[in-house]
Order: C-alpha cells, then structure tokens, then sequence
C-alpha cells in the first residue's frame, strides 16, 4: 500500500512510526512532515487545508490510503474532497468533524443521545451570558464554541473572571470562534482519555490514557497542549469503559447517522471521571498529542491494520491485541513555551539513543539544517519509552531525556505522577 500522512507533530511521527512497520506499507508518504519523519517517510511540501490539491497529489503518487492527522484539514472539508475523489480516507467529513469544530453542536448532540455531560446553556449576546452566570455563580466554565487552537476555554473560580472571559470571546479575542458562547456547569473529578475507532457504524475502543495539561511539575503553570502522557489510563476501568460505550459513544454516533452525517475516523472521547462515573467532556475527532505516542507505542504495527478497516467500514472484523505493558511520553518544549519561545537552538545526543520497539523519540516540533537537528516549534520531543510498569516505562523515558542535550528546551519532571 502507498500511504499519505497529512500533518507535522509528535502525533504524526508516532502514526507514521506504527504505520511504517506493518508489512502492508510500500511507500509512506508524510506531508508536510518533520525532521524526525524525514528518517522514515517522504516528506514533501503540500498545502494539507487545500482538499483538492491533497486529492490530487494522492492520485498523482496512486495513495491506497489518506490518513488525516490534525483537526484543521478536516474543519476545511479535506476528507470530502479525497473522498468525493474516489480515495480512501480515515478522518470525519467537514459535517461530522463538527464534534470537534463546535462545542455547542456536540452538547446538542449529548442531549439528543442522553449522554452525560456538563448542564450547558448557549449564548450569542454579552449581557445575556453575564445574567446567566450571575444566576448560576461560580466556579463555571466559558468556552467559545468554535476551534480556538485550545485557548478557547476558561475554568473561572469566580464571577469576575468569568465575565472577563465572556468579555474576550465578545470582544473577538478567539475571532468568529468566540461570537457564540457556551457556558457550562463546572465538573470536578479526574480527566482520562479513551479512543474509539469509528466506521460510520461500528465503534471499536483501542485504548486509553491521561495527559498533564499544565506547563510545569506539580500541574502549576499555563496550560498547553499536553506537556506528557501515559497509557494505559487506570482510572478507566474495563468496566468504566465498556459504560461509556454503552453511554455516551454509541448513542451519540447512533445520533450522527440518524443526523445523516456518519462519523468515520477516530473519536477522542475526554472525560471527567467522579465516583465510577463518567461524563462527557469533548470530543475531538483525531488523535490527541502526545497521547498518540503513547498509543501507537502499544499498538505497533497492527494500528495500520486498524485504520484501514475504519476507512474501509469493516470494522467489525478486527480487534485490537494489547500486550499488558505500558507507556509513558516526556515532551521537550522550548524554553518559554506555551508563551514566546525561540526557534532553532541544536539538539544534540539524539543518535546516541537508537530507536527501538521499546523506546523512540518523536519529533514534534523539528527541522534538520546542515547535518543538524533544530528546535522548530513550541512542543519539540515527545521521548517515549516503554515497560512492563508504568514506573518502568517513566524510568526508561527520563533516562532518555537525561541523554539528549538541549539547554534551550525544558521539560516536567513528573509525568505520570497520578497513576504512580
Ligand atoms: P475542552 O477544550 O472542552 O476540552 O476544555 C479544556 C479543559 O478545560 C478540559 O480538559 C478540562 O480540564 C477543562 N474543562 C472543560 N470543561 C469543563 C467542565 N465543564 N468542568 C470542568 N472542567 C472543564
Ligand atoms: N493532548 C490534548 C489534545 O491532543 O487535544
């Protein structure tokens, strides 16, 4: 099979990673890609939010398979065009991406499938926001109901922060994607991840796992977009997951083929977990970064196999097989990150540590410039390793990074920490 990879990050590097094993692959193709990538796969210049130019370059290099990584080109309708073009793509249609694209579209849909979630109530007016939170007091969350590259959400302990809030979203801080609000009930409890494999019809769980948002040691600092991961997630049981299935995801896929918009693709479910319970927090319809690392990790080469079947709707005849190990990712970010941070400090000692199926560095963030690798971008490394424990697999990645010299980047200490 010749296979196009649209996109840049760790999350790529990872997919390509597992991709590129499966026997399967002839020819992998990584667009636009990154220094990491490039040691594996083609990486040539395209513009991945133009459909038709991804439509045809995939049938200029005969492209058996399109796997879309990040949220933007499926926001701008790029698996429509590869689809409307005949080809074979794993990614939701501009209409079902929605799920991610707008918050208020996916409380909608919630309520329509009875799935739990946060009580939520939507506002286009400022006045009439700030009556609503004055009533219902704080803490409360503001979100602004389009994509606003994860900033779009405010968890306000206090009334005044929450009309501040409201007043950024009105005011055009997140452009059109602040011009509607949602406003939600506050939710406590711990947060895990769960991705499920989706072909319109069959859903199909492949694994679980925790992020740590927050920039520094101890959860403190501004949040990013995950500055680590770990997978398995233990807060989601068997039996948690199989209520959430049973609960949120199929009634509300059940809900997007009644809609006529059927989601194919994969579904990151984030939750908020009380008491053995779960609700809804977001969906996003790709995989998360760094959790992907962690993912593919564990899954290896058969994730191709996997993907496959979703983008081909047959689903119902695979089944994912998880060895009991675990994973775990330290992302290396910029110094300054997720604020104003320089590009293209070296980084050195990468090839002192070979890759292998236990331990691998992805590059997110990375450009390679006269036999050098430079730092390009905010979050640069997810150093990912492997082990029998959670502890393990934490030991083996920091003695990764402990490896790699890069005095211009930093990194939390502590990843992991709640499982251990
Ligand atoms: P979202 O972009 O919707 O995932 O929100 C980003 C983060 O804000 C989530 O990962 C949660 O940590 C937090 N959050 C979002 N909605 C709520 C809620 N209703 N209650 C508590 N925390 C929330
Ligand atoms: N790590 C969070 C995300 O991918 O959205």
């Amino acid at each position: 099979m010749n296979i196009l990879i649209l996109g840049s990050g760790g999350r790529e590097h990872a997919l390509a990673w597992a991709v590129q094993q499966n026997p399967k692959c002839d020819r992998l193709i990584v667009a636009p890609g990154n220094a990491g990538i490039a040691a594996i796969a083609e990486c040539p210049a395209l513009d991945i939010l133009d459909g038709d130019a991804v439509a045809a370059f995939a049938a200029d290099n005969a492209v058996d398979l399109v796997i879309i990584g990040p949220e933007a080109p499926l926001e701008a309708g790029v698996a429509d065009a590869c689809r409307n073009a005949g080809l074979s793509v794993f990614g939701p249609s501009q209409a079902a991406a929605e799920l991610e694209a707008s918050k208020s579209f996916t409380k909608a849909i919630c309520d329509a499938a009875g799935a739990p979630t946060a009580a939520w109530a939507r506002f286009s007016e400022l006045d009439a926001a700030k009556t609503h939170v004055d009533a219902a007091g704080a803490p409360i969350v503001i979100k602004a109901d389009g994509l606003a590259a994860g900033k779009g959400v405010t968890v306000a302990m206090d009334i005044a922060t929450a009309h501040a809030a409201l007043e950024d979203c009105f005011g055009g801080a997140h452009g059109g994607a602040g011009a509607e609000v949602v406003i939600e009930e506050f939710m406590t409890g711990e947060e895990a991840s769960f991705f499920v494999l989706v072909d319109g019809e069959v859903c199909l769980p492949i694994g679980t796992a925790q992020d740590h948002k927050r920039a520094y040691d101890g959860d403190e600092g501004p949040n990013t977009g995950g500055m680590g991961a770990y997978a398995p997630a233990p807060i989601l049981t068997e039996a948690l997951q199989a209520d959430v299935m049973a609960q949120i995801v199929r009634p509300t896929m059940a809900e997007m083929v009644r809609r006529g918009t059927p989601y194919q693709g994969v579904l990151y479910v984030g939750l908020m977990i009380e008491d053995g319970r779960a609700r809804l927090v977001e969906y996003n319809c790709r995989f998360g970064d760094p959790e992907t690392q962690v993912l593919m990790m564990r899954l290896g080469a058969q994730a191709l196999d996997l993907i496959q079947a979703a983008a081909e709707g047959r689903l119902g005849e695979v089944s994912p097989s998880f060895a009991s190990d675990h994973a775990l990712t330290v992302v290396m970010a910029a110094e300054g990150y997720p604020g104003a941070y320089e590009k293209g400090s070296e980084i050195r000692g990468l090839e002192a540590l070979p890759e292998s199926s236990t331990q691998v560095v992805f590059h997110a963030g990375t450009k390679a410039e006269g036999g050098k690798i430079l730092a390009d971008g905010g979050r640069v490394l997810g150093v990912t390793a492997r082990g029998a424990t959670l502890a393990e697999a934490q030991r083996a990645a920091y003695a990764m990074v402990d490896a790699i010299d890069w005095p211009e980047g930093f990194c939390r200490r502590d990843i992991g920490w709640r499982a251990l």
